[in-house]
């Protein structure tokens, strides 16, 4: 496996940054992860905004341009022979000595790497998924994806260790915010899909955009509006979409069965579409 560091591409296992890097010290830098289907990159206008909203957001400068990037993803791919996969890009505000405030005329490190695997086995979406409900404690910035995941990362262990797929997110109002990585959707009685809409309390998925865009074209109704746990609970449908997980049906949340147990018919439909998408 090659993985690309600082302008050189490099045997995966020699892949280092230095242990001053800003983004190992203080999580301060961003990351995104692409699919790649077929070769080609998913979305790729999309991830590449999101990325350059969350550098400005932080004030960290772009290391290269949008050209550069796209070169050194189609070299990283290539390198690693990847149809169907994931690339991660992380960029953060460089190796400095230890010190809270940016440094000066430091140049941000950026990492690109590609591993294959991309979605879910079909038995897995074909069965639907659990989710377990766990508080929301992260910050209030959860639009910017920076690599300060921690909360991410317990809640998602949380889910781990009961044998759930993802941990819902909830606020203390109740409300549902995200998945610890990805977005939440619900179904209503009547058919509407329904998503939290862009704020700084989630992360502006790229999949959920294309969702959005496709449930449209289908003429299904969609309503960005906050939903409560109790409410998800009680939907026909509820799902979960990511970059890997594209949309992916959920069947019990807790101790609760959504609908009949087994993936709704309108999520199975949508993620029929992202296929065609895909294609
Ligand atoms: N996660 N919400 C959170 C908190 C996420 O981390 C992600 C993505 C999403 C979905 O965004 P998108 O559709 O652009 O992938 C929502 C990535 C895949 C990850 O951390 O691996």
């Amino acid at each position: 496996r090659i993985a690309y560091v600082n302008g050189q591409y490099v045997l995966h296992r020699d892949a280092a940054v230095h242990i001053e890097d800003r983004g190992y010290q203080f999580s301060d830098g961003i990351y995104e992860v692409t699919a790649i289907y077929k070769g080609r990159p998913v979305d790729n206008d999309g991830h590449w905004d999101r990325l350059e909203r969350s550098l400005r957001e932080l004030r960290i400068d772009m290391p290269m341009t949008r050209g550069g990037l796209d070169l050194v993803a189609r070299e990283v791919v290539r390198r690693n022979r990847v149809r169907n996969g994931i690339i991660y890009i992380q960029i953060t505000r460089g190796v400095s000595p230890r010190n809270h405030p940016f440094p000066k005329d430091t140049p941000p490190s950026i990492v690109m790497t590609a591993r294959h695997g991309l979605g879910s086995k079909p038995e897995v979406a074909a069965k639907g998924v659990s989710l377990i409900s766990h508080p929301d404690i992260r910050w209030g910035r959860r639009d910017i994806k920076t690599v300060s995941l921690l909360p991410n990362v317990l809640a998602k262990q949380a889910a781990y260790e009961q044998h759930a797929y993802e941990a819902i997110l909830v606020g203390p109002d109740g409300m549902v915010s995200e998945c610890s990585s990805s977005n939440a959707w619900i179904v209503t009685k009547d058919g509407a899909l329904v998503t939290r809409p862009l704020s700084n309390d989630i992360l502006g998925g790229i999949t959920r955009k294309r969702l959005i865009d496709l449930a449209d074209a289908e003429g299904l109704r969609v309503e960005e509006r906050s939903f409560s746990l109790d409410e998800a609970k009680a939907a026909r449908e509820v799902f979960v979409s990511s970059t890997s997980s594209f949309a992916m049906p959920v069947v019990r949340i807790d101790d609760s069965v959504i609908g009949n147990g087994h993936p709704g018919s309108i999520v199975t439909n949508l993620r029929a579409r992202y296929f065609d998408f895909l294609e």
